[in-house]
């Protein structure tokens, strides 16, 4: 039940700091596995775009913090189901595929993009969640981050078209 402290206690609140702290410890996961998928890849355009999002991972885990620290709560990560299934996903992707295919590259990206998108869903909720609690900052916080994720996606596809990803796979 609301209280009268401006819902400071509410349910919802409760709620949405529970999903930031899934979404902390999503990112803390991917920043783990996200230099094995940069280590995996064939081209050296998908290898660095991994490796990029891997420092913006670190940068992300920071501005989370930073947006735990505004509401006043302890950045502490609770498992997120979806992030451990999705890195499972990849990890299965390479032990199914061969070395130095783009094969291995066309599934890497698809496993890469699916992640992309859970956090473009995830972010894009929460933001609208903090603004609806009147928390500003943190609405522009989340976004930076979701705009991040988004610019992302957009690498990714980049690499399978641009970079004939894709083509070469289907051509292997
Ligand atoms: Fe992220």
């Amino acid at each position: 039940m609301a209280t009268s402290d401006n819902g400071k206690h509410s349910c919802f609140r409760k709620f949405f700091i529970d999903e930031l702290k899934d979404i902390l410890w999503a990112e803390q996961h991917l920043a783990e596995a996200l230099p094995k998928l940069a280590d995996a890849s064939t081209s050296r355009q998908l290898k660095a775009a991994f490796e990029k999002h891997t420092r913006e991972t670190e940068q992300q885990i920071e501005t989370l913090e930073k947006v735990f620290e505004l509401l006043e709560e302890r950045p502490q990560a609770k498992k997120c189901e979806a992030m451990a299934g999705l890195i499972r996903e990849a990890n299965d992707i390479i032990s199914q595929t061969d070395t130095d295919t783009y094969t291995r590259d066309a599934g890497l990206i698809l496993a890469g993009q699916k992640v992309e998108h859970y956090e473009i869903a995830t972010y894009g909720t929460l933001r609208i969640f903090a603004l609806h609690m009147d928390e500003e900052k943190v609405a522009k916080l989340l976004t930076e981050i979701l705009d991040n994720e988004k610019a992302t996606d957009v690498a990714l596809t980049k690499v399978a078209e641009n970079h004939r990803v894709n083509a070469m796979a289907v051509a292997e």
